[in-house]
């Protein structure tokens, strides 16, 4: 009991180290917003977050980062990260999840990092994952990646007992998704297009009352499917996603990560298998969180913190004097 008491302690301390982490990372790549140019805006919140990172009482190691160590210096996949002191951990991180929409200060820009034992986060190569997500309190596998987009919504409409009309579903605008948002169309759901930032575009659907968003369909990082199913297993909703792959590189890379079934169809559940702490700060301003406010002295941002094992959202703003 009292060793049971000391991890919760312990993953509650960690959780809030995790917040500053995040939080670094925004506040260094707040003087990047809206300045074009996407490298730096990246390569700030990468320094920042990785600074921070090394000085949290873990042995980590990064299993979702920055790329291949031979094509990222930092934070790169199987970097070892924390003090060494700690308990053994996966750790997954997107530094700037939009670089794009900061670098022309539009919605949705995020900071991210999860956090669960050793072991238990997908080690997804950088490769495309078709996804597919529902907020909580529906029927478990109500819709399926094997089910077309209109079957999904069909099913969808009719647990959450209104019309397909009345259904928005959220979809990366890309020339790749040109029949998927023409077949929901015509089922009559509206469509929420997002430029980038997937993260965001998932997590939305655990919070439809506040964001509108019903149900995430298509293909984007497999990485961000890693840290968006870590979101929703902290908030309720279930997502599903398979792997894609447009050749033999690709295919080599999930050789390289220990993935032998390449047609497998991965739940929130199989995605992150242990109980998961999930950070994120905002960049730019957005429905989940706002973005990085800067005053003559001072900078704030605001950050969601989560933790699986209890279901606890905590939201917090933190406010800084810039020196
Ligand atoms: P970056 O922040 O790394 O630019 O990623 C943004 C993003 O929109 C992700 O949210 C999404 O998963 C991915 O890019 C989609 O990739 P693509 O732009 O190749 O469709």
């Amino acid at each position: 009991m009292a060793a049971a008491n000391a991890q919760q302690f312990l993953d509650r301390m960690l959780s809030l180290g995790l917040a500053r982490v995040s939080e670094a990372a925004a506040h260094a790549s707040a003087r990047l917003i809206g300045r074009g140019d996407e490298k730096a805006a990246d390569q700030a919140a990468v320094n920042a977050m990785r600074d921070q990172l090394n000085m949290l009482d873990i042995k980590g190691v990064v299993v979702i980062g920055e790329g291949e160590r031979d094509e990222a210096p930092m934070l790169y996949i199987g970097e070892e990260v924390g003090t060494g002191n700690g308990p053994e951990v996966d750790i997954a991180l997107d530094p700037l999840e939009g670089t794009t929409l900061t670098a022309k200060d539009m919605p949705n820009a995020l900071t991210v990092i999860a956090m669960a034992p050793r072991g238990t986060l997908l080690h997804a190569p950088d490769v495309y994952m078709d996804k597919l997500a529902i907020g909580p309190g529906l029927p478990k596998d109500v819709v399926s990646l094997d089910m077309s987009p209109t079957e999904r919504i069909v099913e969808l409409a009719k647990a959450k007992k209104c019309r397909p009309t009345d259904l928005m579903v959220c979809v990366l605008e890309r020339p790749r998704h040109e029949d998927l948002v023409a077949e929901v169309r015509a089922t009559g759901a509206a469509i929420r297009l997002i430029t980038d930032g997937d993260v965001a575009g998932v997590i939305h659907c655990a919070e439809s009352d506040i964001t509108g968003i019903d149900m995430y369909m298509g293909s984007g990082g497999a990485p961000e499917g890693v840290l968006a199913a870590s979101a929703l297993k902290c908030m309720g909703g279930q997502m599903w996603g398979r792997l894609l792959f447009r050749n033999d590189d690709e295919r080599g890379r999930a050789a390289k990560a220990g993935i032998t079934d390449l047609n497998r169809i991965y739940s929130r559940d199989e995605l992150v298998t242990a109980d998961v702490i999930f950070a994120a700060t905002g960049v730019t301003n957005g429905s989940i969180v706002r973005g990085v406010r800067r005053e003559p002295n001072f900078i704030e941002t605001e950050t969601i913190l989560m933790r699986s094992k209890t279901g606890s959202v905590r939201r917090m703003v933190y406010r800084n004097p810039i020196r």
